[in-house]
């Protein structure tokens, strides 16, 4: 079913039969030979993404074990490690084995730890995160993943969930992907971050950052999957496409992330640490705990320019 610009709407249609959500999509692309772990268990916690990780040092790492948490991180997109026993400095440390961190501008980062952006969540600050999206999209080149270790967790709530963006490209109908096919959008951050500035912080920040335009169908880097690449929270606008029609377009794809068959979802226990992968996946902190406090800590490694 579709409305008045073409854009497929979220009511089921009769007319092709009983079907109303996505069938279920492959965990990994067709060219992906699956090899099994012997370095530690892998237990899933969906069919298409997230796995946690059982028996191994995360703080003690060698390289062949390394090698295969980062073909389970291409694999799984999400990795879970119950107390991964690492500090401030040996998580940091973790995440700069996938390559250079990231200094978030706009973010509260630890003093002794200027990569680690650190979420403290109380009364003030609810209801930031709730929605899907991938870390710093609005940057020209941004994150390859990011790895959020739990400080202090509330008795009940606070669950993080992350939706496999191969799975939603790949379950789009056919007409669908061929609408989108080369089409680009803007990711920007000036009406997230930007909306807490003042009008004078706001444009002397914009000379160091920009609006990106990225591809709306990304190809991932290393697995060659083709992934929607466009966020509810980012993502601005379609380029090339009426403001009408591509605000409709951008609804319907950054709805996608919503279907429970493309999601996991994490209950945070203190010291756990996940790891996911920004480019093939989105992510969404449950805001339902408050009063109560949520301390969490975010490495981010910087990745590539989408293509
Ligand atoms: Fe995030």
């Amino acid at each position: 079913m579709t409305d008045t610009l073409g854009v497929p709407t979220s009511r089921p249609s009769f007319r092709s039969g009983l079907r109303f959500g996505p069938q279920v999509a492959s965990r990994v692309g067709a060219d992906w030979v699956s090899e099994p772990y012997t370095r530690f268990e892998l237990v899933p916690k969906s069919p298409t993404i997230g796995a946690e990780v059982v028996g191994v040092d995360l703080a003690n790492l060698d390289d062949d074990t390394f090698a295969d948490v980062h073909r389970a991180l291409l694999e799984w997109k999400v990795l879970f490690f119950r107390n991964c026993g690492l500090d401030p400095e040996a998580h940091a440390a973790l995440g700069a084995r996938w390559g250079e961190l990231e200094y978030h501008p706009f973010l509260a980062n630890r003093n002794d730890h200027p990569v680690t952006v650190r979420f403290e969540k109380n009364d003030d600050t609810a209801g930031f995160e709730n929605v899907w999206h991938s870390d710093v999209s609005w940057r020209a080149v941004p994150s390859l993943g990011s790895l959020l270790r739990a400080v202090e967790v509330p008795v009940a709530g606070g669950d993080t969930l992350w939706a496999d963006m191969a799975a939603a490209y790949d379950c789009l109908p056919d007409d669908m992907k061929q609408r989108i096919e080369g089409l680009e959008a803007v990711h920007d951050w000036l009406d997230t971050f930007g909306a807490l500035m003042s009008e004078e912080e706001r444009s002397s920040t914009r000379q160091n950052f920009p609006a990106s335009v990225h591809p709306v169908v990304r190809t991932h880097p290393e697995t060659g999957r083709r992934t929607l690449y466009v966020n509810g929270i980012f993502t601005t606008e379609i380029v090339g496409v009426p403001a009408d029609e591509g605000d409709r377009l951008l609804e319907y794809l950054c709805r996608q992330a919503d279907y429970p068959e493309y999601q996991c979802r994490w209950t945070w226990q203190a010291g756990d640490l996940a790891i996911w992968d920004n480019r093939a996946t989105q992510h969404y902190a449950t805001s339902d705990y408050h009063p109560q406090r949520r301390v969490m800590e975010r490495i981010t490694v910087i990745g590539d320019r989408p293509f």
